[in-house]
């Protein structure tokens, strides 16, 4: 993994050039970001020598945007020590340094932070509101310790020991998910006219694919329900592919898989409709007139879910508007009985069918609403599983 250590100006941050010891050896590449208070405890050259790479100070150092080349680089960003300062930038989106800027350009990507300071310090209900915003953001938070502190005290406000940093990186990242089962359902499917046309849609399985490779990732095994596409998806441990071709198929296989499964994602483009009939030989055209379609409704795989669901488990389900997006994925939200629902809208570019990026707005259950940018498909996949788990 490639981590960037951010120090913020503690007495503890004499501790950082352990930490990036200990992550290199544990075969993550570092690179360090320190503000200038930081730089009163611990030396740029210390910095630069254990991690090998320049020092990240000076926000217009390199023409005022490296916090955006040094975001696509990294995969985590730990701020350890983090003071009650850097706290209250983030939680209140200012960014007037070098890492307070990198720190917002980071949002949808992991953030841990290891926070040090005074207890009275760390007792302050600013503090506190502030580590709680940050956490129901998804930023993890490791320690403070209890112990003897700086000013000569013993009170909670040490920052946490450097191994325990390191090692909670570490299986954050890989078992923040480890024994949980997810179902992801992902692709098109197709409903048969006659034994060679069918009713379809422009689905690739892109986006369920990344996100059952981003619940790998967080430590997850997944049974992914994916109707016919042209992605390679079979050759991955840990995602147990069913390979189905018709709404009714991706129904049987999902509400089967549901019960033992925390949780599921509907990625899937259903046909809401299949033909009637299915002719089981090339239906002949016919002269004189158009031809007739009779259509009947398919079950809704995600309301069953939403039906079948227990107060252990979590449903997340995608809505795909063209108008009055907002509006129509929180009647969806409700009338499913989901605990999130991941909107897109076809009118925003590069998002939805088969392109590589997308851009969506996670509305959930309990009122809260996570809006991303324009992101690759793994990162929405990475900002869907950081929301809802
Ligand atoms: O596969 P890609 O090319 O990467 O494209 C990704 C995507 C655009 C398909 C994806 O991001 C997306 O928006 N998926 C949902 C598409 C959709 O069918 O939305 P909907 O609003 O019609 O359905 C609402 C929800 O109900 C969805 O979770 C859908 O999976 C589910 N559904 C719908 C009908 C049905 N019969 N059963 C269902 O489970």
């Amino acid at each position: 993994m490639k981590i960037i250590v951010g120090i913020t100006g503690g007495i503890a941050a004499y501790k950082a050039p352990e930490l990036v010891r200990l992550l290199k050896k544990a075969g993550h590449e570092v690179r360090c970001a320190a503000t200038e208070h930081a730089l009163q405890f611990v030396t740029r050259v210390t910095l630069e020598t254990v991690s090998q790479h320049p020092l990240y100070c000076d926000l217009f150092a390199s023409g005022g945007t490296e916090h955006i080349s040094l975001k696509d680089w990294g995969d985590l960003l730990m701020v350890a020590p983090a003071t009650a300062n850097i706290i209250g930038k983030v939680a209140n989106g200012i960014a007037d340094d070098a890492l307070s800027t990198l720190l917002l350009a980071f949002s949808h990507k992991p953030v841990v932070m290891a926070p040090a300071m005074n207890c009275e310090m760390w007792t302050h209900p600013a503090v506190q509101r502030n580590i709680e915003t940050l956490k129901s953001w998804g930023i993890r938070i490791v320690g403070p310790a209890e112990g003897e502190l700086a000013c000569g005290v013993n009170g909670m406000g040490r920052m946490a020991e450097p191994q325990q940093i390191a090692d909670a990186i570490c299986q954050g990242e890989r078992s923040k998910m480890k024994g949980e089962r997810w179902l992801v359902t992902a692709g098109p499917t197709y409903e048969r006219i006659d034994s060679v046309r069918f009713i379809g849609n422009y689905s690739s399985g892109k986006m369920g694919f990344a996100l059952a490779q981003a619940l790998v990732d967080a430590g997850a095994e997944v049974e992914l329900v994916i109707g016919p596409t042209a992605l390679n998806v079979s050759t991955y441990q840990h995602i147990h592919v069913h390979r189905v071709e018709s709404a009714r198929e991706m129904y049987a296989a999902a509400t089967e898989l549901f019960p033992q499964c925390n949780g599921a994602i509907l990625s899937a483009a259903v046909a809401d409709y299949r033909p009637a009939e299915c002719a089981d030989h090339k239906l002949k055209k016919n002269n004189s007139e158009g031809m007739h379609l009779d259509l009947v409704q398919n079950p809704d795989i995600l309301a069953t879910l939403g039906g079948m669901k227990t107060s252990e488990q979590t449903l997340v389900g995608f809505a795909l508007e063209t108008d009055n997006e907002e509006a129509n994925a929180q009647r969806k939200l409700e009338k499913k009985n989901l605990d999130y629902i991941v909107l897109n809208s076809l009118r925003d570019k590069g998002a939805g069918f088969g392109v590589d990026t997308n851009k969506v707005t996670i509305l959930s259950r309990d009122g809260h609403r996570t809006e991303s940018p324009l992101l690759s498909k793994r990162e929405i996949a990475q900002l869907i599983i950081q929301t809802t788990t």
